[in-house]
């Protein structure tokens, strides 16, 4: 298992997916790095969903890229279904990426906006053989109908002649025509309408226990994250603070900013003094050209002491599949 890796549906045959210590810079100028994912790590079984949270810029779409290979990360080792992917050839690569797929968070921007929704759905599909090419529309017809498209309206449609949440769900279908093991839904829903992103969920989790996916469900919105995922992995400025089954979350988190998180989910029920209003995370996320000292949560962490400041929490394992980093837990 990864060294900092949980494991909330353990088989015999090992993980799905193991990601260890993965590290993404990025070289800014002649002297300057950002260190956007700094030691990432965490093992995904078959079937199960890992959530990744936390603000924007904390490095979950570069987590979720580099799982994939796009580009390959500065260092660190992942390994899917027993396969080191760093010592894949370009060409063995690009195979192996029809078994893990990502879906995009702008859905209407990934999509080629010259080509039609039959070609979008089909040509995966059709570069890596996955189907017989004389079934390939059949199929790709049966996959628009499991995402709730028609596939007679929308087979010659271009992207811009079709709303977000149908170009959401092309790209959904699109992905499953390649019946991949492993998906990547980065921020799938943020860019679509409320009442839209309810049915994308509720497909996402209906498409992944047909096909007996395993999936990281990439968002910066705790209450999305927790619904849908069997475990969530909380991240801020490239590192993992908490990694925790969402089963009972509320009572279980440790991290003070995993706690953080979660309070300022609104909740009309949940009485906060006289305002009503969650409590808000204080200060901007500090700059990952430079990240602060010992704990990068220290600046803005209300329990933080000298220790913080001079050396940096190890994450460790405090309950089982429960893991925490920080000195006071
Ligand atoms: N190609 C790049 N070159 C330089 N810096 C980058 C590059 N890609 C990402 N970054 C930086 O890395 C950090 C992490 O970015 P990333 O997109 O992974 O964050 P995120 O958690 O997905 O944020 P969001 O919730 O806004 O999507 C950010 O500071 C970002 O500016
Ligand atoms: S290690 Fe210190 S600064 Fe970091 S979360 Fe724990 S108490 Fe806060
Ligand atoms: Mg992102």
């Amino acid at each position: 298992m990864a060294d900092s890796g949980v494991a909330l549906i353990r088989t015999d045959t090992g993980p799905v997916l193991s990601v260890e210590d993965l590290v993404v810079e990025f070289p800014v100028g002649r002297h300057r790095t950002v260190h956007a994912v700094s030691g990432v790590g965490f093992d995904l079984f078959a079937g199960e969903t890992l959530g990744i949270v936390g603000e924007s810029g904390c490095g979950k779409s570069t987590a979720g890229r580099a799982v994939m290979q796009l580009p390959r990360p500065t260092s660190g080792r992942v390994t899917l279904n027993g396969t080191d992917l760093a010592e894949l050839s370009p060409s063995a690569l690009r195979k192996m990426r029809a078994q893990m797929t990502m879906i995009m968070q702008d859905p209407i921007s990934s999509l080629n906006p010259r080509r039609r929704v039959k070609h979008l759905v089909t040509e995966g599909a059709r570069i890596w053989r996955v189907h017989d090419e004389k079934r390939l529309d059949e199929r790709a017809r049966a996959m628009l109908t499991a995402v709730g498209l028609d596939p007679d309206a929308v087979w010659n449609r271009l992207p811009a002649e079709l709303s977000g949440g149908q170009c959401q769900r092309v790209c959904i279908a699109r992905a499953m025509m390649l019946e991949p093991q492993l998906l990547i839904c980065d921020e799938p829903v943020s860019s679509l309408d409320v009442s839209v992103q309810a049915q994308i969920l509720n497909l996402l989790e209906e498409t992944k226990n047909k096909f007996a996916l395993s999936m990281i469900f990439i968002a910066h919105n705790m209450a999305v994250v927790k619904n849908i995922s069997d475990r969530v992995m909380v991240m801020y400025l490239g590192k993992v603070c908490e990694s925790v089954p969402s089963a009972d979350m509320e009572s279980t988190v440790r991290h003070p900013y995993s706690q953080l998180l979660l309070a300022s989910i609104p909740d009309p029920e949940r009485k906060r003094g006289d305002t009503g209003q969650p409590p808000d995370i204080e200060g901007d996320l500090p700059s990952p050209l430079a990240p602060p000292s010992g704990c990068r949560f220290r600046t803005r962490c209300p329990l933080a002491d000298e220790r913080c400041v001079q050396e940096e929490p190890p994450i460790r394992e405090i309950a089982e599949n429960h893991y925490v980093a920080c000195h006071r837990v």
